[in-house]
């Protein structure tokens, strides 16, 4: 299906969070701490006053009362303290955006700094192991004896990967627009991942029952993470709104989006295989060391996917974190998943040659029956058949497995695979359908549609479950004011508010007018099975020996993920996803400032996303899976799985190309030549 609102936002008549238009709109910009950690000693709002428009100054002068238990990232102004640099520490209200933002500089605040502390190492003495790790895994898990493994092994492998700070760059900034009913109801167009999160997160931040909270996001123009958990722009909003008795707006420049809504934490990641003379893993170990910030434990799943991949009688995951003076890493597409899998990927590319096997081979030689942590069987699992198929679409067979050997003048050429792995979740989720006085079908629910093509995957679903045609099925998402929807996260949108669309239209066949439905039940009683989809990724590139440039001239992916609601939204997600993991192969990197904390390069002239002129061919294929134990649809989550394996098939087809190993990412010229 073409997207339904595809029209509305190529001419530019969907309306996002910051356009909406609104009578009396006062304009809020925040001001951000220059100091990494420290004290506000002092906030002298008196010249900011003075100019002209100035509505008010927000600050922790005198902190609007919020509940002590608000979550320190949202509770702005109710603290002293300073925990990064670029966290909000005060805010003008004024007339208009340019007034509003003069006045921020003339907001005078005066600190105590401390010393800080914003680097991540594998020795750092703070280090130490979290109660969880996103989103609820077990920090640790240990199976067989892996150093008995390692001792045994024919050949093995002991290396470290690293990755770097990583933003989020949806097209649409963040932004929010509130104001207070005459009755004391907060609405709040905000730029939401989650309708029905959001409007809880802000309930609860301000301390008020959800009804008197409505969050409206129609459009949002791209989050991969960045937009799924309340971010301070819609307090901030609120808050203003309270504090002037007008509507108050805040769009967030690309700036600031760096600093205050999340990023993907460093990692450093210590990967120890073993394999026996034949390639079957004999032991595998995978530490990952992460950041979190002195506000809020963050600590991402980054190994949770070596307890998926591979049969290994020895596997042992470790998680470990240390709390810095940085903001608090949050999610960003396939959070620990990505980096995970890069590193394992790497590691296990590195495996095949030092055992002489092919790299595809190595992989189908350790196919596990049932997923090695937990013994539970596969709800569905085609790995093997996805590296079949794309290596046979990609022209595998025909690989020379020596590294360094091709050249077309300054070029060398290489080639890559990596393997890709999501878990595939769904949550529990209401939705109403109704038959409206011309026939056709109305489905409401609190879905949120990214960019992702929710609302058309949910009008073909509706569709379906009704045998009518799409034309005739109208969903409405976007407004907390419809039934409860979870977020457009975890690649499972679509399994989740789904489910919960298919059952509304089953109970609207059964009478005739109207359906309404709540998963909660039959969330709650799925049997335990692993549930993932699985993908292989296939890279070519080509290495300049002058330059050091890397050009990815194919990236091919075959993706396993249940039934695929519809093959054309489908293809955008993964060939998105894919793109996204070349820029973190070979562009994306947040350099923190260790001098003074924070981050460096905050915005798109520096912080480089490929551009078409970087992709030249990407291909999607999948394997259409029967899978009964998942949801009324058959399907899995799409969003996140091309993310995953790209940069692992991109960084194996350098060394291919070179022969030299690139271990930390991304894979700039310097670091080839
Ligand atoms: Mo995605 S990082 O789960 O929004």
């Amino acid at each position: 299906m073409n997207r339904i609102e595809g029209r509305v936002k190529v001419t530019g008549l969907a309306t996002y969070a910051a356009e909406y238009p609104v009578e009396g709109v006062t304009y809020a910009y925040p001001v951000q701490s220059r100091i990494a950690r420290g004290r506000v000693k002092r906030v002298d709002a008196g010249p900011a006053l003075e100019l002209p428009g100035v509505l008010a100054v927000l600050s922790c002068e005198d902190p609007p009362p919020l509940p002590e238990d608000a979550d320190p990232e949202l509770a702005l102004f109710q603290s002293r303290e300073v925990a990064y640099r670029g966290q909000i520490v005060a805010a003008v209200v004024a007339d208009t955006y340019e007034r509003a933002r003069a006045a921020a500089g003339a907001v005078r605040v005066d600190y105590d700094p401390g010393d800080h502390d914003v680097t991540l190492r594998m020795d750092h003495p703070g280090l130490y192991r979290p109660g969880v790790v996103n989103p609820g895994y077990p920090t640790d898990t240990e199976k067989g004896d892996v150093e008995a493994g390692l001792a045994a092994a024919a050949t093995t492998v002991d290396v470290v990967y690293e990755t770097p700070v990583l933003h989020n760059n949806p097209m649409e900034p963040h932004a929010a627009l509130a104001y207070w009913d005459a009755d004391g109801r907060l609405m709040v167009y905000d730029t939401a991942q989650g309708i029905s999160t959001s409007r809880n997160m802000i309930a609860r931040t301000l301390g008020l029952p959800r009804e008197q909270v409505r969050v409206v996001s129609r459009h949002v123009g791209g989050g991969f993470g960045s937009k799924g958990t309340t971010r301070p722009q819609a307090i901030l909003a609120a808050l203003a709104a309270r504090a002037v008795g007008r509507p108050v707006k805040i769009a967030l420049t690309r700036q600031q989006m760096f600093d205050v809504t999340g990023y993907r934490t460093p990692t450093i990641q210590r990967l120890r295989l073993g394999a026996d003379a034949g390639g079957r893993l004999t032991a595998m170990e995978h530490v990952a060391y992460v950041q979190t910030s002195t506000l809020v434990e963050f600590a991402e799943q980054t190994a949770v996917p070596a307890r998926v991949m591979y049969a290994a009688p020895a596997l042992r995951t470790a998680h470990r974190v240390v709390r810095l003076d940085v903001a608090t890493p949050s999610w960003m597409r396939a959070p620990g998943e990505c980096p995970g899998m890069y590193a394992l990927e790497s590691a296990m590319d590195e495996l095949a040659y030092a055992a002489g096997l092919d790299p595809v081979e190595l992989r189908i030689r350790n196919e596990p029956e049932t997923e090695p942590d937990s013994g539970l069987p596969f709800s569905s699992r085609h790995l093997v058949g996805c590296l079949r198929e794309g290596a046979r679409r990609f022209g595998w067979e025909h690989r020379d497995p020596a590294p360094g050997i091709r050249r077309e003048g300054e070029w060398l050429i290489g080639t890559g695979v990596a393997a890709s792995t999501y878990p595939a979740r769904r949550s529990p989720s209401k939705a109403l359908a109704k038959v409206l006085d011309d026939g056709d079908i109305l489905v409401q629910v609190g879905a949120a549609d990214i960019g992702t093509g929710a609302r058309t995957a949910l009008t073909r679903i509706a569709a379906t479950a009704l045998n009518v045609a799409p034309e005739r099925v109208h969903v409405e998402l976007g407004d907390s004011d419809l039934p409860d929807g979870p977020v457009a996260g975890g690649s499972m949108g679509t399994a989740s508010w789904g489910s919960a669309v298919v059952r509304a239209c089953e109970e609207l066949v059964k009478d005739g007018k109207e359906g309404r439905a709540d998963t909660t039940d039959e969330v709650k009683k799925e049997a335990e099975l692993a549930r993932h989809a699985f993908g292989a990724q296939f890279a070519e590139v080509r290495v300049s020996a002058v330059t050091g440039e890397v050009r990815v001239s194919r990236l091919l992916g075959v993706f396993a993920c249940g039934h695929i609601v519809d093959a054309k939204l489908a293809r955008s997600q993964f060939i998105g996803g894919m793109t996204m993991g070349l820029g973190m192969a070979l562009m994306e990197e947040t350099l923190t400032d260790e001098e003074f904390g924070g981050f460096l390069n905050r915005d798109l002239a520096q912080y480089h996303i490929p551009v078409c002129a970087d992709v030249r061919d990407v291909e999607a294929y999948w394997l259409d899976e029967q899978d009964d134990a998942l949801n009324p649809m058959g399907s899995k989550g799409i969003g996140e799985i091309g993310i995953v394996g790209t940069a692992a098939a991109i960084g194996n087809a350098v060394f291919h190309a070179t022969g030299h190993r690139v271990r930390d990412l991304p894979i700039t010229p310097a670091k080839v030549l």
